[in-house]
């Protein structure tokens, strides 16, 4: 009784003490908002997955100009770019940006001018501009070498996502890197919050759900516990979140049963990971068109996929992000005002999926950065999903709205 009470009022003064030492620049938490420098910070944002892929410093700046004029704040982006042995060759050939090479039996770090000297060159960028990045440190998906290929180069058959095999232990190689990230940028006022990983869940690309891994066994909400804590130890003051997709596990709400997004079987739980310590606010992504058929009708699951986020962050008592979202098929200026609208409504920042740029320079217009993805005529890879300045419909929509979230800051 005594011992605990004594460890109360010192964790007390030890977060006091943390708190008021937060470095000038900073975004923090201060219940459900975001603040800077003492100030509220509500903002637009948007996600650029493929800012460190430029080779040119000309093209970073000419993207960052651009994002300014859209009046967007904070900008999401891939901290990681791994390949393989046998990419090594056309890598170097493309000019590629990569930060590992895995060469059969150890991950070798690339931290020069074609590595992370360009991560470097965007971070410092960002700054110029009076932009903030989130960092994410790996994928659950097979692109830019995310934790598939952990798992296949290292693991090799029969493993599972998340399900660690101790004598191979993936999860170390990526919490050696996930270091090397956290300590290059650790001061830097210019990165907003550190991310675990772009959309966990119990399946990946090529990997199964494994036994460790079904509704109710909180495999991800450890995960998410153990990394979290691991970069808070290597970083007192940057915030850090999951990068999840906002999915749930109600397991009492027989209307949600088959839900994917409800039901756990994806592995996130929503309103538990929020309340983890070192969990400073929550994130979530909405593409209701590849999760329902009926998606752009009001009433259809996906309104109860917004509602659930904000209920678990007042519940939690923390600030949570739209941090991706978007239509390819539908109309989007039909589409994203209304979505806009209730993010504002329930005080979330707004990230569309994804930023467009314009005018670029590099190689004539037409390198193929990486799978799909391709710089063309000038403009950044387009999924179906970038917003390009050209597009004044849809641009508006979110210029707009960053004005109503200035007015909101301080
Ligand atoms: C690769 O990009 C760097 C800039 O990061 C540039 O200096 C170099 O000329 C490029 N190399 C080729 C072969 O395009
Ligand atoms: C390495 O990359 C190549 C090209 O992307 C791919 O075909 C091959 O399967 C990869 N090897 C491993 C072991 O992942
Ligand atoms: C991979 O890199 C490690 C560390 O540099 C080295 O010891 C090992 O021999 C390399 N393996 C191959 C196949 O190149
Ligand atoms: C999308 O909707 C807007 C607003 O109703 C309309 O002006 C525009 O023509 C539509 N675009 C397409 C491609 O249908």
């Amino acid at each position: 009784m005594y011992f605990a009470l004594v460890t109360a009022v010192f964790s007390f003064f030890l977060s006091a003490t943390l708190a008021s030492a937060v470095p000038q620049g900073f975004v923090t938490t201060n219940g459900q908002e975001f603040e800077l420098d003492g100030e509220p910070f509500a903002f637009v944002g948007s996600n650029s997955f493929w800012l460190p892929l430029l080779t040119t410093d000309t093209d970073v700046d000419t993207t960052f100009q651009q994002i300014v004029e859209g009046g967007i704040k904070v900008v999401r982006t891939w901290g990681f770019n791994a390949i393989n042995g046998s990419e090594l060759a056309g890598a170097l050939e493309s000019n590629l940006t990569y930060y590992q090479v895995w060469n059969s039996s150890e991950w070798i770090l690339n931290d020069g001018p074609q590595g992370l000297e360009r991560l470097d060159n965007v971070v410092e960028t960002a700054g110029k501009f009076g932009i903030k990045l989130i960092v994410t440190f790996t994928n659950n998906w097979v692109g830019y070498g995310g934790s598939d290929l952990y798992l296949a180069w290292i693991g090799g058959e029969n493993c599972y996502f998340l399900n660690i095999i101790p004598t191979l232990n993936e999860y170390a190689y990526l919490e050696r890197y996930v270091q090397t990230i956290v300590e290059r940028y650790k001061n830097s006022p210019n990165i907003f919050a550190w991310e675990l990983m772009n959309e966990a869940r119990c399946a990946s690309d090529t990997y199964p759900s494994g036994p460790n891994c079904v509704p109710g066994t909180e495999t991800i909400t450890t995960w998410y516990k153990e990394q979290s804590d691991f970069v808070r130890s290597l970083d007192p003051f940057h915030m850090i979140t999951t990068g999840g997709e906002g999915q749930f596990y109600w397991k009492d709400d027989t209307a949600l049963a088959s839900d994917f997004n409800f039901n756990g079987q994806a592995g996130e739980d929503f309103d538990r990971e929020l309340f983890l310590e070192n969990i400073d606010f929550g994130v979530y992504h909405m593409y209701p068109e590849s999760w329902y058929p009926q998606a752009l009708i009001p009433g259809s699951g996906f309104d109860t996929g917004e509602l659930g986020p904000a209920m678990a962050a007042k519940q939690a008592n923390k600030p949570i992000v739209l941090e991706e979202f978007g239509v390819k098929k539908a109309n989007k200026s039909v589409i994203y005002p209304g979505w806009v609208q209730r993010a504002e409504d329930t005080k979330h920042a707004i990230m569309p999926w994804q930023f467009g740029a314009l005018g670029l320079t590099e190689d004539g217009g037409n390198r193929i950065i990486k799978y799909t993805d391709e710089l063309l005529n000038g403009a950044s890879p387009n999924d179906g999903f970038a917003i390009y300045k050209s597009n004044t419909a849809v641009w508006d929509i979110f210029t707009s709205a960053a004005q109503v979230q200035d007015s909101r800051s301080g």
